[in-house]
């Protein structure tokens, strides 16, 4: 199956959630941005680009930004928000992805590794794109909470369904949960050596506007980020 499915069906609603929500502009992006640090000049890939409110964010930080995702609907977003702005493709995170060894600079990968299938074949691609010296800086669902939320083994790797409620309707979105541990094997078996695992805080601009989602936030994380480093030495792990 096919996760995008969901995001086509979601369509305008996900954009509207994702432009202004707790979780992505209050929680994600200010997190996962200063992880990622100065673009100004490189050559950035944003995997899975949703509606592309991260390609807005690096074209107007002086990145040369390609972009793909697997919804045609994301991608009608994204492009209705960055115009020409940057290079935004129909792509799987499931799939070889279509550009050459060595490409970027910076691969940025938003709340999506966890819908990928097979993630270890999802980070040998991201680090066959990396120039070496790249780094590739991730965010996902935080295992614990995940945990918590559904039960079960913490141990055990499953495909997980929450039903999200969004103004265009319910929507079931599935994605992987799997323990700490194999999130982080699953980016070194590809080669990539760990520079920092982030448990990002709320930023300050979420207090006022969405006081329950802070102070839980404070105390019971959301998401876990992953930044990757692609040493300059390393090659291809065989
Ligand atoms: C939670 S959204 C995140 C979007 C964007 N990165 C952001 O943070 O604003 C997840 C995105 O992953 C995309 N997606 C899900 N499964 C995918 C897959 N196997 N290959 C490519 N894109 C996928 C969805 O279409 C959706 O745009």
């Amino acid at each position: 199956m096919d996760h995008w499915a969901a995001y086509d069906a979601m369509g305008q609603s996900f954009d509207d959630h994702a432009a202004g929500g707790a979780y992505n502009a209050h929680y994600d992006r200010p997190a996962m941005l200063a992880a990622v640090g100065k673009v100004a000049g490189l050559d950035v890939l944003d995997a899975a680009c949703g509606p592309g409110f991260y390609l807005q964010e690096l074209i107007e930080g002086g990145a040369r930004v390609r972009a793909f995702d697997g919804s045609e609907e994301m991608i009608r977003l994204a492009r209705h928000r960055v115009g020409e702005g940057a290079e935004i493709r129909q792509a799987s995170l499931d799939q070889p992805l279509p550009y050459c060894d060595g490409s970027f600079d910076i691969v940025l990968c938003a709340l999506a590794i966890h819908y990928a299938a097979d993630r270890r074949a999802t980070y040998r691609e991201f680090f066959r794109m990396l120039r070496p010296g790249g780094r590739c800086v991730i965010s996902t669902q935080h295992p614990a909470t995940d945990w918590l939320r559904k039960g079960g083994s913490y141990f055990d790797v499953v495909l997980e369904t929450d039903t999200w409620r969004l103004d265009g309707g319910e929507q079931e979105v599935q994605f992987w949960r799997e323990p700490l541990s194999e999130t982080c094997a699953a980016a070194t078996d590809a080669g990539f050596v760990i520079r920092q695992v982030i448990e990002p805080r709320p930023a300050e601009s979420m207090r006022e506007a969405w006081p329950d989602d802070y102070a839980q936030l404070l105390q019971r994380p959301g998401f876990l980020m992953l930044d990757l480093l692609r040493l300059p030495e390393a090659g291809i792990p065989g």
